[in-house]
């Protein structure tokens, strides 16, 4: 067996894509399961990108102990010294720097000629290796380069220090087929090659990104660039659960292996999913609702008789179990606490008093709670952006004779404030009043509705999506009362959108 590393750009790639932005905590939670499902590399973000970004990759290579955390950096001085300035406490800290090597984006967007691009590249990895050991270079749009210059561009990198070398299909145009002769090219070609580790990076435009990446290892690429959910600029990329679970299904054929522990992929995607407030598709290979529902007649006559018959991998194998019930209403702050700790939860004080009070409110009113309540209520306290806005009181009148009004009371920047407004159901109207309160000058582009766990006392958790500037947002709200999920879930996106206004993403790759 052979193994492939695993290197997850979820907070870098992925959380570039409209409606992924994620919060400093968000992204150390995020960063933390990362580790734990045994990614090898994270890439924690692009440092120069914005103040945010920057204090974001800090404080996750802080945080973390045993996976690498890598800095992206373009092939420039400026970007490389605050890739290592945000980097350097990291136990394993990478340097990932990158430039185009196709003569598309060197004519049209670099406006460089191949020797120019040569050496800035030999040089950004000199420069990155006067920091660090580990040094990854990526040959951006790789798979519409020349690749005889492309070739010519790694032995560069690798001469100058790079220990991994990236072969990004940018924009999602290659083939498998086609994609393994360009990877068998460069072992055959690139004369230092051996002194590098290969890896590949793809886009999902044709819907090929893990075909693809399976091509290149199967043809001697020894790292895997990919995100959670298959999250990811546009069509997104390779997804992580896909690609971990094609060397574990298919071990024998491969002879490969990866060090994630595939029982945590299940719970990994449910908290991008709660964060983001993005749900993957019910089909989605792996980590859909239905990946392993077995709905026709005689496939699951099949499996009644044995399991075989249709399942290529257990849900157990990738963390799916039933709904565990965790604690009741006669549980106490301490044993929350140790549950809490389990779950990798470490929490302040005065986080754990927050979720300690909600935790008691829901089961004055919900029988029994389950990891989903519980998770979800951790989601809404410790992970929330710093709030501008807060809910004090709502008063809602609704039905089918009166005209819905809400009356609603909160804090803004500490302010209390107070209005009240009519709409076209109770939940426009909370929304109206919120928008006369905070000034928003946002738009709604979508609500949903949906609940965790069954019953008619379950939390319903409100997903709305804002739209300022062009820039959109994800809010989040959960609650036994729909109306308060719903003005929970509108708050959380308002100061989400003051989060990003006041840490805005400068540069997006
Ligand atoms: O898609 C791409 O080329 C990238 C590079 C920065 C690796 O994301
Ligand atoms: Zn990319």
């Amino acid at each position: 067996m052979e193994r492939v590393k695993i290197f997850d750009t979820t907070l870098r790639d992925g959380e570039q894509s409209p409606g992924f932005s994620m919060n400093i905590n968000e992204k150390v939670r995020m960063a933390k399961q990362l580790e734990k499902l045994g990614v090898d590399i994270i890439e924690a973000g692009f440092p120069v990108a914005s103040q945010g970004d920057f204090e974001a990759v800090r404080m996750i290579s802080q945080s973390l102990k045993k996976s690498h955390v890598a800095g992206l950096a373009r092939a420039h001085d400026k970007d490389i010294e605050r890739a290592w300035e945000a980097i350097q406490h990291a136990h394993h800290p990478r340097i990932h720097t990158f430039i185009s090597t196709s003569d598309i984006h060197l004519t049209h967007q670099l406006r460089k000629n191949r020797e120019e691009v040569l050496q800035m590249a030999a040089a950004a990895v000199t420069k990155a290796k006067s920091y660090t050991d580990d040094v990854e270079f990526s040959a951006m749009d790789a798979t519409r380069s020349d690749p005889d210059y492309l070739c010519q561009v790694l032995e560069a990198a690798i001469e100058a220090g790079a220990t991994t070398v990236n072969i990004p299909d940018t924009v999602g145009y290659t083939i498998p087929v086609e994609f393994a002769e360009l990877i068998s090219y460069i072992k055959r070609t690139v004369p230092n090659i051996d002194r590098a580790v290969i890896s590949v990076h793809c886009h999902n435009d044709l819907g090929l990104a893990t075909a693809n990446s399976l091509a290149a290892v199967l043809n001697g690429a020894r790292q895997v660039e990919c995100t959670i959910n298959g999250i990811g600029e546009r069509a997104g990329n390779t997804s992580l659960e896909e690609i971990a679970m094609i060397f574990y299904t298919r071990k024998e054929y491969a002879q490969i292996e990866t060090s994630i522990t595939t029982q945590e992929i299940y719970s990994t995607s449910k908290l991008l999913t709660r964060i983001t407030g993005v749900r993957v598709q019910p089909n989605k290979a792996i980590v859909g609702s239905n990946a392993f529902a077995h709905e026709s007649g005689i496939h699951t006559d099949g499996l009644l008789k044995d399991k075989n018959t249709y399942e290529i991998m257990t849900p157990e194998s990738v963390g799916v179990t039933k709904s565990n019930l965790v604690m009741g209403k006669h549980s106490g702050r301490h044993a929350l606490k140790e549950e809490l700790k389990t779950r990798g939860y470490e929490l302040s004080e005065e986080n754990l008093n927050k979720i300690f009070t909600r935790f008691k409110e829901l089961a004055d009113t919900k029988k029994d709670l389950y990891d989903e309540d519980l998770e979800t209520i951790v989601a809404e306290i410790v992970l929330r952006a710093p709030d501008r806005y807060k809910l004090i009181n709502l008063n809602v009148v609704t039905g089918n004779f009166a005209i819905p009004t809400a009356t609603i009371q909160m804090e803004v920047e500490g302010e209390p404030k107070k209005d009240v407004g009519m709409g076209d159901g109770p939940v426009d109207a909370a929304f109206k009043t919120i928008a006369k309160i905070t000034g928003t000058k946002s738009t709604l582009l979508k609500y949903s509705v949906e609940s965790i766990t069954g019953g008619t006392d379950a939390q319903g958790v409100v997903t709305v999506r804002l739209e300022e500037n062009s820039q959109q947002i994800v809010g989040r709200g959960a609650h036994n009362d729909i109306i308060m999920a719903s003005v929970l879930a509108y708050i959380n996106a308002l100061n989400r959108l003051e989060y990003i206004k006041q840490n805005p993403i400068k540069t997006r790759l």
